[in-house]
């Protein structure tokens, strides 16, 4: 049975009874994907192929720059696909139609989730779908850390060092497979997985955030930004890694407490901090650690075809799906 009836007030010229129920049959859901970022082409013309084969429209709102454009655009949408683009109380107002929206992508955080239930709005995640490519990179920026940022001087190799992976999601699982192809000896601290998926994937569990950061050569953040660890990668924490530490962040900017750790590397001339967020006090970072710091123009890890073919795709199934059949499995405002 379909998720949606659609209630027709009064029509107030005369309309027969035939026509009205026509108005209803061709009633064409809007289904809109708006990316401040967008998705490959590839990863578009497969949403629209999911989108049109279900029978209902596509609208692109891509690389917008102001946020009036996205309220304008939502304004008859009756589903909406995002990457992290801000969905707040002021979208949802507009957005009078919705009855969905789905983040193309693991984190959340930029759904106002108590706004969205308050709409009557379902929010959904693609979790998994663009993991590997996030791994990816944040092995590439392993390399480029310990190899001194490719500025011609002799580095260190990945192989034999103690990686610390920062909670055991779809990330780090990933992160993990590929790092111990590299030789490295993988530990992981995650308050919510159990030990055994960690020693069944062959990574050593370990029980606190500050055992890992004490063990670890190199740490790799994949903590989502929630109230909990919002600022709580700080002075204290990082400074307990050995000497040589790198951080590498491909998680939220928000987890880390970005004065603290300013202090710390200060402090410690030899720790790294390589970051795919770039931080509110990125022209900070960029004079004072020369060298030592990295971030991307852009928030680049899940930025491959693939992911971007898998995340949206998943997102567009996934919206056919809680329209035609109710399917609320990966709804996170439940
Ligand atoms: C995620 O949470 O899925 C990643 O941070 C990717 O975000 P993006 O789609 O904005 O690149």
């Amino acid at each position: 049975m379909p998720y949606f009836s659609f209630h027709h007030s009064e029509p107030t010229r005369k309309k027969t009874a035939q026509a009205e129920f026509f108005t209803t049959l061709v009633h064409k859901m809007k289904i809109l994907v708006a990316t401040e970022k967008p998705f490959a082409k590839v990863a578009v013309d497969g949403i629209r192929e999911v989108v049109e084969g279900a029978g209902y429209t596509l609208a692109l709102l891509e690389k917008y720059t102001d946020k009036q454009q996205l309220l304008d655009a939502v304004a008859d949408a009756d589903a909406l696909i995002i990457r992290s683009d801000i969905v707040d109380a002021a979208v949802l107002d507009a957005a009078k139609q919705l009855k969905i929206v789905v983040r193309a992508g693991a984190g959340y955080d930029n759904i106002d989730l108590e706004a969205a239930t308050a709409h009557q709005v379902v929010a959904m995640n693609t979790p998994g779908q663009n993991s590997n490519a996030v791994a990816e990179l944040a092995l590439g920026m392993m390399v480029y850390a310990v190899r001194n940022l490719y500025n011609g001087t002799s580095g260190t190799e990945l192989k034999g060092k103690k990686l610390g992976i920062h909670a055991f999601g779809n990330v780090g699982r990933n992160v993990a497979r590929i790092a111990q192809g590299f030789g490295m000896e993988v530990y992981a601290y995650d308050a919510y997985c159990p030990d055994e998926a960690m020693t069944a994937a062959h990574v050593t569990p370990l029980h606190s955030a500050e055992e890992l950061y004490k063990t670890c050569d190199i740490v790799s953040l994949h903590i989502p930004a929630t109230a909990e660890t919002k600022n709580s990668i700080n002075h204290d924490l990082v400074g307990l890694m050995p000497k040589g530490g790198v951080l590498v962040n491909t998680a939220r900017k928000e987890v880390i407490d970005e004065e603290g750790l300013i202090a710390l590397m200060q402090e410690r001339t030899d720790l790294k901090y390589m970051t795919d967020i770039m931080p509110v006090a990125d022209a900070k970072f960029r004079t004072l650690f020369e060298g030592r710091y990295f971030a991307t123009p852009k928030k680049m890890g899940a930025q491959t075809a693939e992911a971007n073919i898998n995340a949206g795709i998943a997102a567009a199934k996934q919206i056919v799906d809680f329209i035609q059949n109710g399917n609320t499995r990966f709804q996170v405002n439940k």
